[in-house]
């Protein structure tokens, strides 16, 4: 009960801090009938996927909070998408809660009623990830299923959080959420045995970094959280035994550790090392950056603002005329830009371009949009389908190479001409067929093994030749990296990862 009133003080401190602070109660009705939306069989986007070949949940987006930002100025700061992964009950929801809690998004009204519906639901401590956690499964069984979406700024960058599903069930949601990204905060539990059944064979802490690796997450924050945890009590020992065991599996899984990721130690729940610096008095060997500074100084290329113009479509509705839903991978879009939504080569012009709330008049790599187009049905457009440059529109096929990495197989499955899988490339779900395995590749030197190949198993990399039956629009991996890098998932799991080499 004292840590309970403890944790209730420090929040109240931090908000008598900020100004203009936002009550969610304001917007509450749009969220609830964007859930509602999302949830019913009348849902635009239940159609789309109901025309998908797999029977995992399905991908789906939610609006938690986005404030409105009325100055022009404020458009000028970059925008980074950051998802947050990690296991099951990491404390991803939690952080997530706490950063929209402390950038002074949530009031004090707002959290006593969530503290309340959490303790009514035996829940106590889960009450700050019922910010991010807004539909009534997520809160009830404590566990993530859409992908959260919400909005802050530091000085520098605004960010859109996507609070990803820990749980191995949701791993499509995470996918969605992942290729989305620019950066990834990679959310680890030091509480005891949670570290370490995250870390497990078959925990999601592994699938989540490799998944990131694929998708083009290029930079991982990797925060060591619940370091308020009794069995923790923010010892460096635990904290460093995380570290170590986590650098080596990192560099395997791709990152340059000391490029492309940090580390620092938080506690989401107490919100502390988020947005103030530690104090000695609580951790006296702790002197690195706190999350915001840590998330202002990541570095990431930005996509090319003069390429031909990428943005694939992950949701569509009817609002005076056809609005679709999604990041600039490439170029930039201007109003009355005259477009093309492949495959279908529908021309459409752009009536209108939102960030958030804001109505805008360009908008380059990087920003999440609504773009509202006049020319198109929206019963004409499939997520998947991608919002193209009209004199150079993306590639679209039915079959392409790819170099593969083979991860885990199902039991006894071997990966040879015929192996069905999912494949998920940007927004796009569909069933493909290996049709031939054109190379085996030596993982180590990475050269070509001249050998005829014929089957391969775990932890092969092979060259392929890939089969879907509807025709995609994708890139090569070299061209565009965004497009051209998938993953294929069987039964739930993740099997390979891949890149686009030919088409
Ligand atoms: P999924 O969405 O299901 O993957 O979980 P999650 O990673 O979003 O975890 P969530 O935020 O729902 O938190 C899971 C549990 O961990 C809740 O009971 C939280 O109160 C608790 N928790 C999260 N962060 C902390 C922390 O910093 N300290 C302590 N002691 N508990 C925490
Ligand atoms: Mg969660």
């Amino acid at each position: 009960m004292d840590l309970e009133e403890d944790i209730r003080s420090l929040q109240l401190d931090s908000a008598e801090d900020i100004n203009g602070v936002v009550n969610p109660e304001d917007e509450k009705p749009d969220v609830d009938k964007m859930d509602e939306g999302l949830l019913s069989g009348s849902d635009p986007k239940q159609e789309v996927q109901a025309q998908s070949v797999e029977a995992e949940p399905k991908a789906k987006v939610k609006e938690i909070l986005s404030v409105q930002d009325e100055e022009d100025e404020q458009m000028k700061k970059r925008h980074l998408n950051v998802v947050f992964i990690g296991h099951v009950d990491a404390g991803k929801s939690t952080t997530g809660g706490q950063i929209l809690f402390l950038s002074g998004q949530v009031d004090d009204r707002t959290i006593q009623k969530y503290e309340k519906e959490a303790k009514d639901k035996s829940r106590e401590s889960w009450y700050m990830a019922y910010i991010m956690d807004t539909n009534e499964e997520e809160r009830v069984k404590g566990k993530t299923v859409e992908v959260g979406r919400a909005h802050f700024e530091t000085d520098t960058t605004r960010f859109t959080i996507l609070d990803a599903p820990g749980h191995k069930s949701y791993v499509p949601n995470m996918i969605s959420g992942a290729s989305q990204a620019d950066i990834g905060v990679l959310v680890i539990s030091a509480r005891k045995g949670e570290f370490e059944t995250g870390y497990e064979r078959g925990g999601q802490t592994r699938e989540h970094v490799q998944l990131a690796k694929t998708l083009g997450v290029t930079k991982l924050l990797v925060v060591v959280n619940k370091m308020d945890d009794p069995t923790v009590n923010w010892s460096k020992e635990r904290y460093d035994e995380i570290e170590s065991k986590m650098i080596p599996f990192l560099k395997q899984s791709g990152y340059n550790v000391k490029k492309d990721v940090s580390f620092l130690p938080i506690s989401g729940l107490m919100g502390l090392n988020i947005k103030t610096r530690l104090d000695k008095s609580l951790c006296s060997w702790w002197d690195g950056p706190c999350l915001f500074e840590s998330l202002d100084s990541i570095e990431v290329p930005m996509g090319d603002p003069k390429s031909p113009f990428r943005m694939p479509i992950i949701d569509k509705f009817k609002d005076m005329g056809t609005v679709v839903m999604g990041k600039v991978e490439s170029g930039t879009i201007r109003d009355g830009d005259s477009l093309l939504i492949m495959p279908n080569k529908d021309h459409v012009k752009v009536v209108a371009i939102y960030i958030d709330e804001n109505r805008v008049t360009l908008a380059g790599p990087g920003e999440n949009l609504r773009v509202r187009l006049s020319g198109v049905e929206e019963e004409d457009i499939l997520s998947g389908f991608v919002l193209s440059s009209a004199a150079n529109p993306i590639s679209t096929v039915t079959e392409f190479v790819a170099q593969l990495q083979i991860l885990e197989l199902l039991d006894n499955a071997i990966f040879t001409a015929g192996y069905k899988a999912v494949l998920h490339v940007h927004s796009v779900v569909e069933e493909c067929e290996i049709v031939e395995l054109l190379q085996q590749i030596d993982p180590k030197t990475r050269k070509p093994i001249k050998k005829k190949v014929l089957f391969v198993k775990n932890g092969a990399i092979v060259l392929c030749r890939v089969q879907v039956n509807n025709v995609i629009c994708v890139e090569k991996f070299s061209d565009f990296p965004q497009l051209g890098r998938f993953t294929l998932r069987t039964e739930g799991k993740t099997v390979a990862v891949g890149k686009i080499t030919a088409l």
